[in-house]
């Protein structure tokens, strides 16, 4: 049997332990060695659970053991997981993680460790949790220019933009249904303020690119100024509000834009019917147009189920380097503020001829407040909007 650790036994990591157990038959079909979960590294001891023998403290009896050919990083955070995950591809052992923190922060730098090493670092569950798009986006992508990429990548806050819809609640009220429901943290900032979806929309970024891109570059808004009125609106110019992570790959200057921020996604668009805590990832190639990729985004056995396809993948490829085509580099980003949308707008009712002279062609849009008036732009620059909105006091979404 090929022998395994699993660094930090939380949610995704104890998830991983099960995948393996339960689903042996099934990994036995393509690798008929089998796998062995044989250490469990973590602060913690779990005399209770069916592993606690396997618990170890010690990183350095998992790095010294020649029997260990892949780790799953899942413990989250930058420290001490890079230098694990560095120690351990330095030696030969292979690197699968979900940890999309370190990924996005140092995944470049671990990539060029694994290729230096001839192992492989993997991290497909740091993105759409058990929706496989890494690995499509590495393989059957190879003959394609990825134009576009627009993603709903984070399953808390389009619950909540789904509970907002569907049961008129405020964002207040849905969130805390969230929490309730254990989507949602305690502490929601890094999912409702766009971080989470951010950082996924960065490493997507970064492989199209081959290039870093890291989040801090992003443009990040969340979803926690959205209110009911503001899908009210949507509905009547028949779109629904998604909070989207987007990147385009401009393919004459290589350069790419990547934003996270709330859009009026119209009815008819892949997107639109993407609903409750499932993720959806639209991906636009130049030849083969647009692929759609779906399922659940987050939670314990999707997480783990892609952290082991990773597994399987590295041992299939042990003694070489699975390349993912990072290569440590930054990338070249376009100025967000020279991109173009049109927007959906709303500014208090005396503002009504000042928005109309300010902006060219734009549409109202009905109001059932009387304190208020809605309106949608033509194509602006980003620069341009940035500008008149701020003369006007507005509140806007973006259109896709
Ligand atoms: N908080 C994340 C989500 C978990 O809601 O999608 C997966 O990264």
């Amino acid at each position: 049997m090929v022998q395994i650790a699993i660094l930090g036994f939380g949610t995704v990591g104890s998830g991983i332990a099960e995948v393996i157990d339960g689903n042996q038959e099934e990994i036995r079909r393509d690798f008929p060695e089998g796998l062995n979960v044989k250490y469990i590294l973590d602060l913690r001891d779990f005399p209770d659970s069916p592993y606690a023998d396997r618990v170890v403290h010690d990183i350095d009896i998992i790095l010294n053991d020649p029997e260990i050919r892949v780790i799953c990083e899942t413990m989250g955070g930058k420290n001490p997981a890079f230098d694990f995950s560095r120690r351990a591809l330095e030696r030969g052992i292979s690197v699968c993680t979900s940890n999309k923190e370190l990924v996005d922060a140092l995944g470049g730098k671990l990539a060029v460790v694994a290729k230096e090493h001839n192992c492989s670092y993997l991290f497909e569950a740091s993105v759409g949790g058990g929706i496989p798009i890494l690995r499509p986006l590495r393989t059957s992508f190879s003959q394609e220019f990825v134009t576009d990429i627009l993603g709903i990548l984070n399953g808390t806050t389009n619950y909540i933009l789904t509970k907002m819809e569907e049961e008129g609640l405020e964002f207040s009220e849905a969130l805390k249904q969230a929490q309730d429901n254990g989507y949602a943290e305690k502490n929601p900032e890094a999912d409702i303020e766009g971080y989470d979806p951010c950082r996924k929309i960065a490493i997507l970024a970064s492989l199209v690119t081959g290039k870093n891109v890291k989040y801090q570059q992003v443009p990040c808004e969340g979803i926690s100024a959205i209110d009911k009125a503001d899908l009210a609106y949507a509905r009547r110019l028949n779109r629904a509000v998604k909070l989207l992570g987007v990147c385009h790959h401009d393919r004459s200057t290589g350069k790419i834009f990547v934003r996270t921020a709330p859009y009026m996604v119209p009815q008819g668009h892949p997107l639109h019917a993407v609903n409750d805590v499932f993720n959806g990832i639209l991906v636009r190639g130049n030849m083969v147009g647009d692929l759609m990729f779906y399922g659940s985004g987050a939670g314990k056995l999707p997480t783990a189920s892609a952290v082991v396809s990773d597994v399987i993948e590295c041992v299939q490829n042990q003694g070489r380097n699975i390349d993912i085509g990072l290569n440590n580099t930054e990338a070249e980003l376009i100025d967000p503020m020279t991109t173009k949308s049109r927007f959906f707008v709303r500014v208090s009712a005396d503002k009504a001829a000042e928005a109309a002279a300010l902006f060219d062609g734009i549409e109202a849009v009905s109001s059932e407040d009387p304190a208020e008036y809605a309106f949608v732009t033509g194509v602006v620059t980003e620069a341009e909007f940035a500008e008149k909105s701020q003369k006007l006091g507005a509140k806007s979404i973006r259109l896709l």
